[in-house]
């Protein structure tokens, strides 16, 4: 894939810049590559319908559009490894220790300063274009909703977005060079929060400890479970201990707790 921000669009409020970016490339008015940012979202998207909220002009919320990006449906799990690690690489640019909780979300600690929505548009089973939404806490110092942090809370001083702006840039055009390899693979999963961690979750049957033990091609999280409910003990006899079992879960199926 080329290269990324040749071409740079800065606005000063617009809906949601994955919006604005669908509706300008379905008029083919963009190049592969263009960044879009807004210096205020009046109505920013999270994953899953959720609201992404963010004062105006103190973080970065950017759209960047991918043209003939050319990747099976089933190996779409490469755009969010290469956003996310770009992410984890601009923030210890900053001097800021940064981790992934699967599948996007950027943690310090256990404070979220980042958040990625990847929208693509699909031709049969091939992924034609996709828009990659981030959201990146920069200056904000104060969060409503969960707990949040931001580079400033971070650090202790101001940032410019438009520094952070190009430094993600060209994180991103780094890890390009890398797409796809076993090391993006491997990189995503040394920075993913919680791996090989004994941890509580939650799934349809309920309340378990387990911990992750990687993620497949397409994205699923894989946990392996530690207490299982009966229905699914099974007990090795030479070992005469319950033997652990894996799952594979999608993002609505699983719920991290602590
Ligand atoms: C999340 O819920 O963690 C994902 C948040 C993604 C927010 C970014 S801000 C820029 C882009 N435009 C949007 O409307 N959303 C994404």
């Amino acid at each position: 894939m080329q290269e990324i921000g040749r071409s740079i669009i800065r606005l000063e409020s617009v809906d949601s810049t994955n919006n604005y970016t669908a509706n300008c490339a379905r008029q083919n008015k963009l190049r592969h590559g263009a960044v879009i940012m807004a210096v205020e979202q009046t109505a920013g998207k999270g994953q899953m319908g959720a609201q992404w909220q963010s004062d105006a002009g103190s973080n970065l919320t950017f759209s960047v559009f991918l043209n003939n990006v050319n990747l099976s449906v089933g190996r779409q799990f490469l755009l969010t490894k290469i956003v996310s690690l770009s992410l984890v690489d601009l923030l210890a640019e900053f001097g800021i220790a940064a981790n992934i909780k699967w599948p996007n979300d950027i943690y310090v600690r256990d404070r979220k300063i980042a958040g990625v929505l990847i929208e693509n548009v699909l031709q049969g089973k091939e992924i034609a274009r996709s828009i990659l939404g981030i959201g990146l806490n920069v200056n904000q110092q104060h969060f409503e909703s969960i707990p949040a942090t931001s580079m400033f809370l971070e650090k202790g001083m101001p940032f410019s977005i438009d520094d952070v702006l190009f430094s993600f840039v060209a994180a991103f055009n780094k890890r390009l060079k890398q797409w796809p390899s076993k090391q993006l693979d491997d990189d995503y999963l040394n920075n993913l929060r919680w791996l090989n961690e004994s941890r509580n979750f939650e799934d349809q049957d309920g309340a378990f400890v387990g911990s992750i033990k990687g993620v497949t091609d397409s994205g699923l999280l894989i946990i392996e479970r530690k207490n299982m409910n009966d229905q699914e003990k099974f007990i090795d006899r030479s070992r005469d201990e319950p033997t652990a079992i894996e799952k594979k879960y999608d993002l609505k199926e699983i719920r991290f707790i602590s």
